[in-house]
C-alpha cells in the first residue's frame, strides 16, 4: 500500500481530508479508505472536524515515523521492515541481504522468539520491551578489518543514548553498552565475506527500554532505559540518531580505519585503564592497557606481559556484577 498518507500524518500534528487528498491526487472518498485501512492496521488515527486527522505516533517505529528525523544519505534509507514478531531481526535482514536488499536497510521487530547474543546466547526479547534493531551495511572493507564496525556501533549507539535519553551509557569491551555498571545494550555482528572482501555485515543492536526486557536473574547485571531516565524517550528517536551517528563513523573508518574513531571510543570506555579478566579462548587477568588498530584490546597481566585479545568474554572490575 501506498503509505505517503503515513509520512504526512506523521510530520504535521493535523491534516485535513483536502489536504491529503490534494497531495496524492486523490479523491476524497479514496483518503477516508486509506484512513480506515490504516486504522485497521492499528494506526491511531482521530479526526477532529476542520483540523483534519491527527495521528498517535506512541512509540510505533514505522519508516515513515522518522525519516524526517534522519541526516543520512544510506542508513534507514533503503528497505525497512517493521515487524510484530519474528525469529531474529538479524536472521531476518540476512534473507533480505540474500536477496539483494541495499545497504542500510534496516529490519526491527516488537518481539524476537530467537533472538542471538553473542557466544551463541539466546538474548531475551520480549513484546515491545526494547529496541531489536538490526542495520545491513556493505562495507568496502577486508574481512579481518570488519570488527573495527562493532566498536563503531558501540560508539554510535552510547553516543544516541547518552544524547536522546541523557544517560550517562558507557562502551564495555568490545560492545556492551552499559550505565552504572549494568548492560543496557548488547551488540551482535555477522559477516559475511568472501576471501578477501567483505560482502554485508548485519549489525544488530538489542537496547532494553523496559525493565520487562530482561529476566529477574538478571538484574544484577542489567538495566533498561526506563530506569536510568525520568522521561522515556520513543525508541525511534535512539533509533535515528544511532543511525545518524553510525553513517558518520562508518564514513570516517572508511577512510581512517579505528584511528579516525579511536578517541571517541577511548572517552566512552569502561574498561579502559581498568582491572580485567578474560576468560574464552585464553585466560588472562590484568590491566586493560588500550585498543589497537584492529579493535583488539591490550591487557597487561601482572607479570608484565602484554596480550592481544580478540574477543572473548571480558569482564572489568565494578562493571556487570564483577567484583
Ligand atoms: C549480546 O550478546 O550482547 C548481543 C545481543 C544482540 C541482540 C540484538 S537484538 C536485535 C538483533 N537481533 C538478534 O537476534 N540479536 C540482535
Amino acid at each position: 500500500m501506498d503509505r505517503t498518507i503515513l509520512t504526512l500524518l506523521a510530520e504535521n500534528e493535523f491534516v485535513s481530508g483536502e489536504k491529503i487528498s490534494e497531495s496524492m491526487g486523490i479523491s476524497r472518498s479514496a483518503v477516508w479508505k486509506k484512513i480506515n485501512s490504516l486504522r485497521e492496521e492499528g494506526f491511531d488515527i482521530t479526526s477532529q472536524g476542520k483540523k483534519g486527522y491527527h495521528l498517535n505516533m506512541g512509540d510505533r517505529l514505522e519508516q515513515e515515523l522518522w525519516q524526517n528525523m534522519l541526516t543520512t544519505k544510506r542508513l534507514g534509507r533503503a528497505e525497512a521492515e517493521t515487524l510484530q514478531t519474528t525469529d531474529s531481526t538479524n536472521s531476518q535482514l540476512k534473507r533480505m541481504a540474500l536477496m539483494g536488499a541495499a545497504e542500510g536497510s534496516i529490519c526491527t521487530a516488537e518481539e524476537q522468539t530467537r533472538g542471538k547474543g553473542r557466544l551463541g546466547r539466546v538474548w531475551e526479547s520480549p513484546q515491545g520491551a526494547g529496541l531489536w534493531l538490526s542495520v545491513l551495511l556493505r562495507p568496502e572493507m577486508k574481512p579481518e578489518r570488519a570488527p573495527v564496525i562493532t566498536l563503531a556501533a558501540a560508539i554510535a549507539m552510547a553516543e544516541a543514548i547518552r544524547k536522546v535519553a541523557g544517560a550517562e551509557a558507557k562502551i564495555k569491551w568490545p560492545n556492551d553498552i552499559v550505565v552504572d555498571g549494568r548492560k543496557i545494550c548488547g551488540i551482535l555482528l555477522e559477516i559475511s565475506a568472501e576471501m578477501d572482501m567483505v560482502e554485508y555485515v548485519i549489525v544488530g543492536t538489542g537496547v532494553n527500554f523496559r525493565k520487562t526486557a530482561y529476566s529477574d536473574e538478571l538484574r544484577d547485571k542489567a538495566v533498561s532505559i526506563e530506569e536510568v531516565c525520568s522521561a522515556v524517550p520513543k525508541r525511534r528517536e535512539i533509533m535515528a540518531e544511532y543511525l545518524n551517528l553510525l553513517e558518520k563513523l562508518m564514513d570516517i573508518v572508511a577512510i581512517s580505519g579505528f584511528e579516525g574513531i579511536r578517541e571517541r571510543y577511548e572517552a566512552m570506555s569502561a574498561t579502559l585503564g581498568k582491572r580485567v579478566q578474560v576468560t574464552g579462548s585464553v585466560n588472562v587477568t590484568g590491566t586493560a592497557e588500550n585498543v589497537d588498530s584492529e579493535g583488539c584490546l591490550m591487557v597487561r597481566d601482572d607479570e608484565g606481559t602484554l596480550h592481544r585479545i580478540l574477543s572473548g568474554d571480558v569482564s572489568v572490575r565494578g562493571v556487570m556484577g564483577y567484583a
